[in-house]
């Protein structure tokens, strides 16, 4: 809540890789009423999906993102497209059986592939490549749990072989390895999503944001301008947005970090993590002639995010010393909901509802288990079987990660917090204004911005992160821009505006 250091100071302009080299689209927002058999809130990998999907199946659709297509959750992922999880399989088998841990990696080979169908016979072009993914160990320890996790995944199907053959720049003692995975430019792959999606019938509207969901026969969206009356409702917004089945308490929001440095050598035909800490992860690509590396890694439960500065510089650091970038070209971070057993949430909002259904909790492998998710509503909606669905039942019985924090929070913060300060340009800081927190930012021009800082969720008092410049909320991951804007729920309401002080 003080004063932090100038954003300035590290390396790479904050933005993703891929919406910086994506492009953008221009879909309408939603002024007046529509009907369709499906209302998709979230115009991401999950809602993009199942809206393609369902309208495959015959059903019109319209899908309404908040912002515009590719700048949520999806735009900031690493770009991989893989069943090779790190150690997903040891996990899922020590925690649910062989038996889950199989159905989860059939379900996300599954998306895999629909990704590949869904590339050629749409004429996607993003960058779309068969690439083999590793998980790689360079401690004794850790290789001992790869080759377990090779073997334990081949027993279950899955294209799985341990190898000490990991074409890194650096040494490695062994990994597994997947073979006839893949890699895409996140972004283009949404707006080909989208193009197919829109028109005879569906639509895609943006700057589209849902206020309010009346579930009935049919269901209606409210927005500020219009309705969208719908058969079913599915709510694909990273955080749910109408929350009624409790999956801010059965899920921790996580952050990760990326970097992404221009190198001169061609990409690989490979993508990497790492077993050992800190975990890395690591791809290349060819954008516009120019190739570059990505290096992830330094997550930590949103509650926890440290000095983000220094994430992002040991991750350049790491990029340089082993991987041969100069210099970062684009930093950035993302959040994904880390659910309390391991897998994800797909299926009805609540016990009760009927008509609204939810996608939650992708555990950070969203291109996958987003598809996967999406293709298990797809199937639900058409009234076929999906072998998954069961697996991946949202109603399923959770332990709570973490009750809400009590509103009384913003209470003590507002009187811990200082009644001024002296900020530099690109510091942000929280301070006391007659009994109101507010938080205060000064841009690189000097310019003076402040916006409440309380939470609009449930009432903490958001956080300056210098280095992605926005306010974060510690207690359920919220993230808002400098203006108050949601970036990332659960909040789906902007701080207001306050007075500069
Ligand atoms: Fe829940 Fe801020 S109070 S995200």
């Amino acid at each position: 809540m003080s004063a932090a250091s100038n954003s300035e100071r590290i390396e790479g302009e904050p933005m993703s890789l891929w919406v910086a080299t994506g492009g953008s689209t221009e879909y309408p927002g939603l002024r007046g009423d529509v009907e369709v058999d499906i209302a998709v809130i979230g115009g991401g990998i999950a809602g993009l999906t199942a809206a393609l999907a369902l309208k495959r199946a015959g059903q019109t659709v319209a899908v309404l993102e908040t912002a515009r297509v590719g700048t949520g959750v999806t735009g900031h992922t690493t770009g991989k497209v893989t069943s090779l999880q790190r150690l997903a399989y040891t996990e899922l088998r020590d925690h649910h059986g062989t038996d889950t841990a199989r159905a989860y990696g059939q379900a996300n080979e599954a998306a895999l592939r629909h990704v590949a169908d869904v590339v050629a016979t749409e004429g996607i072009d993003c960058d779309f490549r068969r690439v083999a993914n590793y998980t790689y160990a360079e401690s004794d320890e850790a290789l001992a749990r790869v080759r377990a996790e090779a073997d334990l995944a081949a027993e279950l199907g899955l294209p799985a072989t341990f190898t000490t053959e990991v074409p890194l720049p650096f040494q490695v003692k062994g990994a597994v390895r997947f073979d006839d995975q893949a890699q895409l430019h996140a972004v283009k792959y949404l707006q080909g999503l989208a193009r197919a999606v829109d028109g005879d019938g569906s639509f895609v509207f943006e700057r589209a944001h849902a206020r309010g969901i009346r579930e009935g026969s049919p269901c209606i969206v409210d927005l500020e301008d219009g309705s969208v009356r719908a058969r079913d409702v599915i709510v694909a917004t990273n955080v749910p947005f109408g929350d009624h089945g409790l999956f801010d308490c059965r899920s921790r929001p996580h952050r990760s970090y990326l970097v992404a440095g221009l190198v001169d050598t061609p990409p690989l035909d490979a993508t990497f993590i790492s077993v050992d800490e800190p975990m890395r992860s690591i791809l290349t690509v060819a954008i516009d002639g120019k190739s570059y590396v990505l290096a992830g890694g330094e997550g930590h439960p949103a509650s926890e995010a440290g000095d983000t500065a220094e994430r992002y510089r040991r991750l350049a650091a790491f990029a340089r010393d082993r991987l041969g970038v100069e210099g970062v070209a684009y930093r950035w971070s993302t959040q994904d909901g880390i659910p309390v057993d391991g897998l994800p949430y797909v299926g009805r909002m609540s016990p009760e509802a009927k008509h609204v259904y939810v996608i939650t909790g992708l555990r950070k492998w969203g291109l996958t288990n987003g598809t996967a998710a999406a293709l298990i509503l797809a199937d639900t909606l058409s009234g076929r079987e999906n072998p998954w669905a069961a697996v991946f039942d949202s109603n399923r019985t959770t332990p709570a990660a973490n009750a809400n924090q009590p509103v009384e929070e913003s209470t003590e913060a507002v009187s811990a917090t200082p009644e001024r300060v002296d900020l530099a340009p690109g510091d942000g800081a929280v301070i006391g204004v007659d009994g109101d927190s507010t938080a205060v930012y000064k841009d690189e021009e000097g310019n003076v911005h402040a916006v409440s800082a309380v939470c609009t969720h449930l009432g903490c008092i958001v956080d300056f992160n210098p280095a992605d410049v926005t306010w974060d909320c510690p207690c359920h991951g919220s993230r808002f821009a400098i203006d108050g804007s949601v970036i990332q729920g659960p909040a789906v309401i902007a701080l207001p505006p306050r007075p500069v002080p």
